[in-house]
């Protein structure tokens, strides 16, 4: 198969999909990979490495014209109208293009309808299942591993105190104290990276599981009296509450809050907006100097003071929100990606070329679009479409006769 990797064209976004490492593997394999000029270069991968590992540089229409083109982001994802530098990558793949990226689809499936119409068979690895087999193409987990180090790194970077325990001739200056909010992957690596700075690490998360994990990289789990018998649903992820419950969850965090020289906030609820957990009044109550970093401003944000890829300066308190956190590390985070992505694409075409079928789990919840229709329920169902057509089973296994 033909495989084409587009340079990113997100403002701020430095990852590529597919590193050197990852070319030299799929083209060992047989593929042949076209690389746009450029794609790699602010992860550190220039075109003559590509070219090394096997990969053809070209242009941005020969990427978008192989049978199966790789992204980070589908271009316009994440946008409400589609914008014209999407429609022109649109346009530069043929019907039939197999298209493989983070399209967050659940939050704006806008663009979806776009790929349906022209006839792209697009699969969005935000929606792949937590299962054991689907882990070496896990994206969110790569990504939000990076994401979490960064937020801890920032925060530290911006916070007026050091973060260990320092003895000096001058004095002792006690270790920064750390709330971290949502104990998920992103959570977990802030927790542990603050904790190696020598930061006192407190966290909370509604999901009952997460205490051990937080427990396990040297957090101390924060007990709240709430009731979240309902926090979890049967895949493990949490739930979406109540507004009565976040707005008992925030006068029992006030506390928390106020005691903190830093807070990471990375709570997250899978297709719907961050929870707001901190307010403008819980951030007045923080001491001047400290640091929120926002690490939910893509779904929105878990500070309502929060601007997305901005700095807010409240009461003294900096509140920090960036979107694009695992950019911060190109080359680590687009390694991972790549790994996560050619490890999707090899599993996609099997020993026989691309099946769509119904009963992989990993094809069934990513495949978004194909043959002209939508065929992911939840996205059918937020575009208002009758739910009817929705079984992707009724898909036309991709054969031969529909690639070039
Ligand atoms: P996420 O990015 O969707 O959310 C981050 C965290 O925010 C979650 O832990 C969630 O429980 C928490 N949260 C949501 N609302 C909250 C609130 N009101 N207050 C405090 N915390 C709140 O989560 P992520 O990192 O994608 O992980 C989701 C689940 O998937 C977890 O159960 C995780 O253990 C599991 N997982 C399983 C993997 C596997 O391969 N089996 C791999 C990675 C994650």
């Amino acid at each position: 198969m033909h495989i084409g990797v587009p340079r990113e064209t997100l403002p701020g976004e430095t990852r590529v999909a597919l590193t050197p490492n990852e070319v030299r593997t799929l083209t060992g394999e047989g593929h042949q990979v076209t690389v746009e000029h450029g794609a790699g270069d602010r992860a550190g991968h220039f075109d003559d490495e590509y070219l090394t590992a096997g990969a053809v540089p070209g242009t941005r229409a020969d990427a978008f014209g192989a049978d199966i083109v790789l992204q980070v982001h589908l271009s316009g994802a994440g946008q409400a109208v589609v914008p014209a530098s999407a429609e022109q990558d649109l346009a530069l793949m043929r019907s039939s293009t197999i298209l493989i990226a983070l399209a967050n689809p659940l939050s704006h499936p806008g663009p979806v309808s776009r790929l349906a119409q022209r006839h792209v068979t697009a699969f969005s690895l935000d929606l792949l299942p937590r299962i054991t087999r689907a882990q070496g193409m896990d994206v969110l987990s790569s990504q939000s591993a990076v994401a979490g180090y960064r937020a801890a790194l920032i925060a530290a970077e911006r916070v007026d105190k050091l973060l260990p325990m320092t003895t000096t001739a001058a004095g002792s200056l006690a270790p920064a104290r750390v709330l971290v909010l949502g104990a998920g992957v992103a959570g977990l690596q802030a927790i542990a990276t603050a904790r190696r700075l020598g930061a006192v690490v407190r966290a909370y998360d509604i999901r009952a599981a997460a205490r051990e994990q937080v427990e396990s990289v040297g957090g101390l789990f924060v007990e709240l009296p709430l009731d979240t018998s309902a926090a979890e649903d049967a895949g493990g992820y949490a739930q979406v509450q109540q507004e009565e419950f976040y707005a008992r969850q925030r006068e029992v965090l006030s506390k928390e809050v106020a005691a903190a020289d830093i807070v990471i906030a990375t709570a997250q609820v899978p297709g719907r907006p961050a929870p707001i957990l901190i307010t403008e009044e819980m951030v007045r109550g923080m001491r001047p100097g400290s640091v929120v970093v926002d690490a939910a401003a893509a779904q929105g944000g878990n500070c309502s003071v929060s601007v997305a890829d901005d700095t807010v300066l409240l009461s003294g308190v900096s509140i920090t929100a960036p979107t694009l956190l695992a950019a911060g590390a190109a080359a680590h985070a687009s390694r991972l990606y790549a790994r996560n992505i050619a490890n999707f694409t090899r599993h996609l075409l099997g020993p026989e070329g691309p099946q769509l079928s119904s009963d992989d789990p990993i094809i069934r919840d990513t495949l978004l679009t194909h043959a002209g229709r939508i065929v992911h329920p939840q996205v059918r169902e937020l575009l208002g479409l009758d739910p009817v057509e929705a079984d992707p089973g009724a898909a036309p296994h991709v054969g031969t006769a529909e690639r070039r």
